[in-house]
């Protein structure tokens, strides 16, 4: 077969100085991995740059750096021959091609010097094992031994070698086929999705870390339900996230049937990926629902009901996040929040009052348009009478947000008046008499009582503290 050439590829000036620097250590080097395929997918231009060569990554990266004006510092690991250096907005990651070998209880495999080949072959997927030459004779050719350039045209994701090995040396790589066939719009090739399910369990000897950086990339991508759903077909799931399993099946009682929240789940998400990149929001829609399966009961009266599984899930939510070591901090809070909320605003859409857009405003916070998009999302029927009258009602609550806000700053609610000023009227030491007026002047402008303005919220508090059995001293 012919040589194809991918010089166009290689324009920014990194390549000939690597290429310089590669010449003048009598090694060969490539360009590999990522920066390839996104180069024929016209992805963009990547800015984490692959660099293999046939010898020590080390030493070229350090012979890169000379040729470099500024002569940037190189971060050398010792311990995976490896070592990284930054250069603009670039960073290069160096490379010694390698054979591995893998056993069965670690990730960490058994490495020797090897060939540019043998570097292609232990890598994951065929899309991802194609490389350019840096060679001065040879720049830009493309040396795709698995047929990689094919795989990107058919959108399919093939392993180099039997999949079996491949996954089972590194289960990771059965998140990143799936994240992969997510993010791209691929197809995992059927020996590949059928050693993912027969490897599924291998996942528990990878970090939870990288599982969650794989569960985010899933999330972020246009349309997550793929991703999820691949990752339910594998049997990866329940070892991940069983609280979303738990949620899939319809049980029909007395002729009473409710629906697979699991599916509706993932529609959700997909419809919140339209609407925001906000990441967090993306894991609000994904764990919304996870308070249904243990609330789930069926009353003769009313038929199935999932009680307080709002609440139930905003707790799930915080041992899910730890479970995954993920950040116990505000994002968890918000997520936590917005399950929390998350049928707030459906109630409103039968009927908005003032007052109740003020309780949700001050509820929600900062955070009531996230929570209105939330509720947009959550909205997945299949009638298109309702589901135009829910959009419909959810524009009204929208502008009625926007109305009440402007009129009453309800949104980073400050108590018009003070407890130190509640303390001095009345001549009080810290007592409950203070929290009681602080509450009831709040109630009163939620209601709509009294505007959130300072004179009458002070002339509330003087009738509120008579009405307790205080006497005002100024
Ligand atoms: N690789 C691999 N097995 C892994 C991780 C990475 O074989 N578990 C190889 C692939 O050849 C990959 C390259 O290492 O292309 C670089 O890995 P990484 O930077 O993680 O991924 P990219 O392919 O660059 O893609 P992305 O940045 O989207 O993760």
């Amino acid at each position: 077969m012919g040589k194809i050439s991918h010089t166009e590829a290689l324009q920014h000036p990194i390549f000939k100085t690597v290429s310089k620097a590669a010449a003048n250590l009598g090694l060969d080097a490539y360009v590999i991995g990522g920066f390839v395929r996104d180069y024929i997918l016209k992805r963009g231009n990547p800015k984490d740059i692959d660099i293999v060569c046939v010898g020590s990554g080390i030493a070229l990266a350090k012979e890169v750096s000379k040729l470099l004006p500024g002569k940037p510092s190189v971060s050398v690991f010792k311990n995976y021959g490896t070592a990284m250096l930054k250069t603009g907005s670039i960073e290069l990651e160096f490379v010694g091609a390698r054979r591995e070998s893998y056993q069965k209880d670690s990730r960490n495999p058994v490495v020797e010097n090897g060939t540019l080949q043998d570097d292609q072959n232990r890598r994951d997927f065929t899309i991802n094992a194609l490389a350019l030459s840096l060679a001065e004779d040879d720049f830009g050719n493309l040396l795709d031994p698995f047929n990689g350039i094919a795989d990107l045209k058919q959108k399919i994701i093939r392993t180099p070698q039997d999949p079996d090995i491949t996954y089972s040396d590194d289960p990771l790589r059965m998140m990143r086929a799936i994240r992969f066939a997510t993010q791209l719009d691929f197809i995992i090739e059927k020996d590949s999705l059928e050693a993912i399910t027969r490897n599924a369990h291998r996942i528990n000897i990878i970090s939870k870390e990288r599982i969650v950086d794989e569960l985010h990339k899933i999330l972020a991508s246009n349309k997550p339900s793929k991703g999820f759903s691949l990752l339910h077909k594998t049997t990866l799931l329940p070892l991940i996230l069983p609280e979303l399993v738990a949620l899939q099946g319809i049980d029909e009682k007395e002729g009473q049937r409710h629906k697979d929240n699991f599916w509706h789940t993932l529609e959700v998400v997909d419809n919140i990926a339209k609407a925001t990149d906000n990441l967090w929001l993306r894991w609000a829609a994904l764990l919304h629902d996870i308070g249904k399966a243990p609330t789930k009961r069926f009353d003769k009266k009313i038929g199935w009901t999932f009680h307080a599984h709002e609440f139930v899930g905003a707790k799930m939510v915080f041992t899910l996040f730890k479970r995954l070591k993920m950040p116990l901090n505000d994002k968890m809070k918000f997520v936590q929040k917005m399950v929390l909320m998350s049928s707030r605003p459906i109630v409103l859409a039968s009927g908005v009052t003032d007052s109740a857009v003020r309780r949700l405003i001050f509820d929600a916070g900062e955070s009531v348009e996230d929570l209105m998009t939330l509720c947009e999302a959550d909205i997945t029927t299949k009638n298109p009478a309702k589901f135009k009258t829910y959009h419909h009602n959810f524009k009204i609550v929208r502008a009625k947000i926007i109305e009440v806000e402007k009129r009453d700053s309800i949104r980073n609610f400050q108590a018009p008046v003070s407890g130190q000023e509640i303390m001095k009227t009345f001549g009080l030491s810290p007592c409950r008499e203070i929290g009681q007026i602080k509450d009831a002047i709040k109630e009163a402008i939620l209601e709509g009582e009294i505007p959130n303005e300072y004179e009458p919220a002070k002339a509330f508090m003087l009738e509120k503290g008579v009405a307790l059995g205080l006497k005002p001293i100024v």
